[in-house]
């Protein structure tokens, strides 16, 4: 590979870790204290594919809270911003010890111990990062479920996870609606085959939640009785191969997939990744406008910055509307952020709104240096408008749930490498990322192929499955012996930089958040009404893509079809969630179908996005690709 020429170090770096992983490795772990060193860096023989830092002991917490108080005691940690409430409010580093030792002491009380999983469903509140500390901090594993997700998708993931405890406020608030989280939990908890023994409610005063006698506890009430009694609890060294969290997300099917991340590898990469990756210094105040709920937030709103002693933005609030398309850049000058994480997706809403950048105007970006863009593809238009609004390096970035930290990036922090618009730059050290064809076997530059990472994994990467080694080898490692899937399509240039085309699965993202249309797929064909149906992800001017259902009714319903479409549009946001963004379904006589019965999904999509195509030799029957064009024209689209 031959990267532009640059007096970046990027090219140096990268030749170093592949010139010897573990020399490299072994160097990064050095930026997080450790309990007991590993035996080994990598061991090969470990797990399903190895395991990094083998016989090593450490804890999460004390890395991202304790160990900074000698210096960082009254350094603000954590700055919460809620337009949504109307509060600001921040936490120093001795304060977030305070309540996460405290909170600790609360998750023990109620029997939670090393290993037990604890379930999160909270809101971005101070309270969820001290939540998931308090886990860390007691050795107990985390599982945050997002706060868009309906009842059955809490439930599935509390009966994979089996958490001893759910911690969860009492609502979380959107523009113009207050989500009542409490009746969803107790649906939850109905619903799963395992009952959690305890719940820890946080009640906001947006809408108090009815306790349940017996198994909820009041969290304010809890978290006082401990400090009263000057409990706190200490943390605990765990193995490095322990896991910190399990995070679920989208497979091909409903059935979520549980990520699982272990401890040391994941503490090595993300410390590695915030001085050389995102640029920023210990002290310097960073910005994630994600959701504690998605990687993004596990990875850069709690742990990177509070590993690397920075002050962390909580934002309770969109990038529109909260009160308007100003609110990133008040955010960034009144809190000095240096770098700011976010979705295209919510700068292509802040151009929506606000196209010539009116609403920046008097917001001092003087200390604001770089914005980061993931979640989905960064389309260079929107790149472009970012880098003459804000005047700062926009920099795309490629990575996944699984691998929790970056892929591909372009390092600030070693100096940048010259921008490409569109793609998300060049591959990070740990990475070996290769294009494939459909046998397994490298492409030449610039041709499309799957995009796959050589094994091992690097550190920080899921070592599997939750309890399911077998899914994991099945799901990443089994398509091409030696590598590990992405299932995401693109190329690599002749200069090394990776282009991320899109997934080559039923997976779609919209707004920047995952989304199975298999699982959605379920739920439209559980309706009485239905005989056949398939979901397909539809370009979206604002989210990227946004999912649209083809339904055949069973023959002999004879209710309105507008009625139904209707009624699955409600059903998919009372089963998967309003964040599944499903706004359209259509009836069609049938779906168009190859002769051997598999659905052209890629012929749907291509008419609804208003591209050229043509029928497939191999339809049988060519007369419905026209009958879904006309349906799509009907409602706008294609
Ligand atoms: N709890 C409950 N409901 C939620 C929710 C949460 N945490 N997050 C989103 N929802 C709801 C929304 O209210 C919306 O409901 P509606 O159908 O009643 O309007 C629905 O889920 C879809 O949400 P979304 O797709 O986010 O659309 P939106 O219209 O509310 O907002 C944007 C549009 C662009 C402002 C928003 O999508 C955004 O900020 N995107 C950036 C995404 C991001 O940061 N992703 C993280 C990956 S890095
Ligand atoms: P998630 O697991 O929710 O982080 O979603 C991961 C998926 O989002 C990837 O497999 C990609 O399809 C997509 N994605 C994330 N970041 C990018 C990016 N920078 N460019 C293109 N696609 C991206």
């Amino acid at each position: 590979m031959t990267t532009p020429s640059t007096t970046s170090r990027y090219p140096e770096v990268y030749a170093a870790w592949k010139a010897d992983p573990e020399a490299f490795w072994r160097e990064a772990a050095r930026a997080v204290d450790w309990a007991r060193q590993a035996e080994r860096i990598f061991d090969p023989e470990a797990g399903v594919y190895g395991r990094w830092f083998v016989g090593g002991e450490l804890n999460a917490c004390h890395n991202a809270v304790d160990r900074h108080l000698p210096e960082r005691a009254e350094q603000t940690a954590i700055l919460y911003e809620s337009p949504v409430t109307g509060t600001r409010r921040s936490l120093t580093y001795a304060e977030l010890r305070d309540e996460v030792a405290a909170l600790g002491a609360v998750l023990q009380d109620l029997g939670v111990g090393p290993g037990d999983r604890v379930v999160l469903y909270m809101p971005m509140v101070p309270e969820a990062i001290v939540a998931m500390l308090a886990c860390a901090r007691i050795g107990a594993v985390h599982s945050v479920v997002f706060g868009g997700f309906a009842a059955r998708e809490l439930a599935a993931r509390i009966e994979d996870a089996a958490p001893k405890a759910v911690l969860a406020a009492s609502c979380g608030i959107e523009p113009g609606r207050v989500v009542a989280y409490k009746p969803l939990l107790d649906e939850a908890c109905a619903l799963s085959a395992h009952k959690p023994e305890a719940c820890l409610i946080l009640q906001r005063p947006q809408s108090e939640a009815a306790m349940t006698a017996g198994r909820d506890r009041d969290w304010a009430e809890a978290v006082a009785a401990a400090k009263a009694e000057g409990r706190a609890a200490p943390c605990l060294p765990v193995a490095a191969t322990d896991p910190l969290y399990i995070l679920y997300t989208s497979g091909t099917t409903g059935k979520p997939k549980g990520v699982v991340r272990d401890t040391g590898g994941y503490l090595v990469a993300l410390a590695w990744s915030m001085p050389n990756l995102y640029g920023v210094r210990p002290g310097e105040t960073y910005w994630c406008a994600s959701d504690v709920g998605w990687v993004v937030g596990h990875s850069y709103i709690v742990y990177g910055p509070l590993l690397h002693g920075c002050t962390t933005v909580l934002y309770e609030g969109k990038p529109v509307g909260t009160p308007d398309a100003g609110a990133f850049w008040r955010v960034i000058a009144e809190t000095g952020t240096v770098a700011l994480f976010t979705a295209p997706t919510a700068l292509r809403a802040i151009k929506k709104e606000d196209p010539d950048g009116r609403l920046m105007q008097g917001h001092d970006l003087s200390r604001f240096r770089t914005l980061f863009l993931a979640g989905e593809r960064a389309d260079p238009d929107t790149v472009a408008w970012a880098e003459t609004m804000t005047g700062v390096p926009v920099i795309d970035h490629w990575w996944q749930t699984e691998t929790g930290w970056p892929i591909a990036a372009n390092p600030v922090g070693l100096g940048a490498l010259p921008v490409k618009r569109g793609s998300p730059t060049v591959p990070m050290p740990g990475y070996d990322v290769q294009v494939l064809d459909e046998g397994g076997r490298p492409l030449p530059p610039d041709t499309m192929g799957t995009i796959a990472i050589r094994l091992p994994l690097p550190p920080g990467c899921l070592p599997t499955l939750w309890r399911q080694d077998e899914r994991c080898r099945e799901s990443y490692l089994a398509t091409f012996p030696g590598y590990y899937n992405t299932s995401d399509a693109g190329f690599l240039d002749r200069d090394g930089y990776v282009s991320v085309m899109g997934r080559t699965d039923d997976i779609i993202n919209v707004a920047g958040h995952r989304l199975s249309t298999g699982g959605m797929e379920e739920v439209l064909a559980s309706h009485p009404a239905v005989a056949e149906c398939a979901v397909i992800g539809i370009r979206d001017a604002l989210k990227g893509e946004a999912p649209c259902g083809f339904v055949v009714l069973k023959s002999g319903v004879d209710r309105s079809p507008a009625e139904i479409e209707r009624e699955l549009v409600a059903l998919v946001r009372e089963k998967i969630g309003p964040v599944a963004a499903f706004k359209l379904a259509l009836t069609v006589g049938r779906l168009p179908k190859t002769r051997s019965g598999k659905i052209l999904r890629g012929t749907m999509k291509k008419i609804a996005d208003g591209e050229t195509w043509t029928t497939p030799p191999t339809i049988d029957d060519p007369a419905i690709l026209d009958e879904i064009g006309e349906r799509l024209k009907a409602r706008g689209i294609g």
